[in-house]
């Protein structure tokens, strides 16, 4: 363990709360050195959608090595490109009705998010991007002016320019109309708010403490923007890829957003791949204007046109990640009952839930304590008071009894610890 602490930057974070090293992973579950196995309800923060090393993908992956297929090529023509293409067309888009076009911008969810932000930008001649309260959008410095966490923000080292956060869903305790600050800014020549190129946001703010947007309000949303002329950007970096149910987190809410980003469990198998995708009129990108090294990687087009083969071809997935959250959604309900002291509330959506703990100290312990009986979660929200549980949407329903029994134990055993 030393050559962690000796060679690795201070920066690193999640290995500090699980303090051991992990060598092997099979769906649900993570092995570390020692042969012990933990129930992991991380899954790679929304990374592993499909579980580790989902056998059905592996299999594709290691025929496509095997076969010396191309693995770099830039933003070359390739085979495996092509298929994800076409299995995407086919299996997400036109079923849905959407008409995108897909960027390959870089491999990871800020990369999708900073080609979103230059493109509204590029497209509408204007600077300023609203985003909300506890959003969170990447590190880079253009997603980190749109992402809430001063520490994360401070973190920048310069001025974050050009992003104005509003409230986001009942931010407020509904004290106030929806809207009703933005919407009046908005038709206020005098309110010092420039008018925005878009608004960029997540259905539910994931490393914001699992904040969930109502499909109203994200309908209200919708409207604002068609109102106001401001281009509406999703990121579904974490919510996407069915971790709500549906392939996109916004489907429910009957919206059509104008850019898309998606990441983390888009590969399938944990690979870095990152789409944006956009309404075609908004492809005013001049030939290599935005570029990067890594934005053909043909294993992750490999592993991602399999996972929408295996799992999205129908509603099957989409249903039991419903009937799943459900059953999470009970369990946790049943503990915040029993700890009324501890637990604020519990909120989430599809297969994305969080426990609100009343001491935002309590949520490391009952994480730490979880650690200590074989289970892997980590916290979210701007204090990391929720106790953030994002399952492989494939964990089955005993893993899941399992993971929420682990979590009563936790839940009572870190309590007087702070309460007595
Ligand atoms: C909603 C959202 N957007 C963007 C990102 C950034 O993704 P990445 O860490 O791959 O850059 C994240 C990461 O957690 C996220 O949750």
């Amino acid at each position: 363990m030393d050559v962690f602490a000796r060679m690795e930057s201070e920066v690193r974070g999640y290995c500090r709360g699980w303090p051991t090293v992990f060598t092997t992973a099979q769906g649900s579950h993570i092995t570390d050195e020692n042969g012990r196995t933990y129930l992991d309800f991380f899954a790679g923060a929304g990374t592993l959608n499909y579980g580790h090393n989902n056998p059905k993908l592996k299999q594709r992956l290691l025929d496509y090595l095997a076969g010396d297929n191309i693995v770099h090529s830039l933003d070359m023509y390739t085979a495996a490109k092509r298929d994800f293409l076409v299995r995407f067309e086919e299996t997400v888009l036109g079923p849905r009705g959407l008409d995108y076009k897909v960027q390959f911008p870089g491999p990871a969810g800020n990369h999708s998010v900073e080609a979103a932000l230059k493109l509204a930008r590029k497209y509408t001649g204007r600077e300023t991007v609203v985003s909300f309260t506890n959003a969170f959008h990447g590190m880079t410095l253009g997603a980190l002016a749109v992402t809430g966490n001063s520490m994360k923000r401070t973190g920048a080292g310069v001025p974050l320019g050009h992003g104005v956060a509003m409230p986001y869903d009942n931010y407020l305790d509904g004290r106030t109309p929806d809207f009703l600050l933005f919407d009046t800014m908005l038709d206020d020549s005098g309110s010092g708010l420039d008018k925005p190129a878009a608004v960029i946001v997540e259905t539910v703010q994931g490393e914001g403490g699992i904040n969930v947007a109502t499909a109203e309000w994200l309908r209200g949303l919708a409207d604002l923007c068609r109102r106001h002329d401001m281009l509406l950007i999703v990121d579904d970096v974490q919510m996407g890829c069915g971790r709500t149910g549906s392939f996109f987190s916004f489907e429910e809410a009957g919206i059509t957003p104008d850019i898309v980003c998606l990441s983390k469990s888009l590969s399938g198998y944990g690979l870095p791949f990152a789409v944006t995708l956009f309404r075609r009129g908004l492809d005013v990108w001049e030939p290599g204007e935005h570029n990067g090294t890594f934005r053909g990687f043909n294993p992750a087009f490999v592993t991602a046109a399999g996972a929408l083969e295996e799992y999205w071809a129908d509603g099957a997935l989409e249903q039991q990640t419903r009937a799943k959250g459900e059953l999470v959604e009970r369990g946790l309900n049943e503990i915040a009952l029993l700890n009324a002291g501890a637990v604020d509330s519990v909120r989430g959506r599809g297969l994305a839930w969080g426990l609100v703990m009343n001491d935002p100290e309590l949520a490391p312990r009952v994480c730490a304590e979880a650690f200590q009986r074989g289970l892997l979660m980590e916290t979210s929200g701007p204090e990391g008071e929720v106790v953030k549980l994002l399952p492989p949407l494939t964990t089955s329903e005993a893993d899941l009894s399992r993971g929420l029994e682990i979590i009563a134990e936790s839940v009572g055993a870190a309590r007087p610890a702070v309460t007595v």
